[in-house]
């Protein structure tokens, strides 16, 4: 059965403000470009990260603190974030 939600990182986007890291430690890292990276995260093409997840838990926060807006979240196949 398909989880829930989906979560994106368009990580060419990505600043590396650290923000997303700082509230949802247990689902963001920084690597050594200093880009952030979904911790487990697949990447579906060069640029783009992908997690499903059954709750989307503090990601919606992280999506909402993100300054360049390169975190989505979506519900159920709809765009949420
Ligand atoms: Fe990057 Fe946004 Fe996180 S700029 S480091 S994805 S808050």
């Amino acid at each position: 059965m398909p989880k829930e939600f989906k979560l994106q990182h368009e990580q060419d986007v990505c600043i590396g403000c650290g923000a997303c890291v700082a509230v949802a430690p247990d689902f963001w890292v920084m690597n050594e470009d200093g880009k952030a990276e979904i911790v487990n995260g697949k990447h579906i093409s060069q640029n783009l990260q992908e997690l499903e997840l059954d709750e989307i838990g503090p990601n919606k926060e992280a999506a909402e603190v993100c300054p360049v807006n390169c975190i989505h979240i979506y519900e159920k196949g709809k765009k949420k974030i």
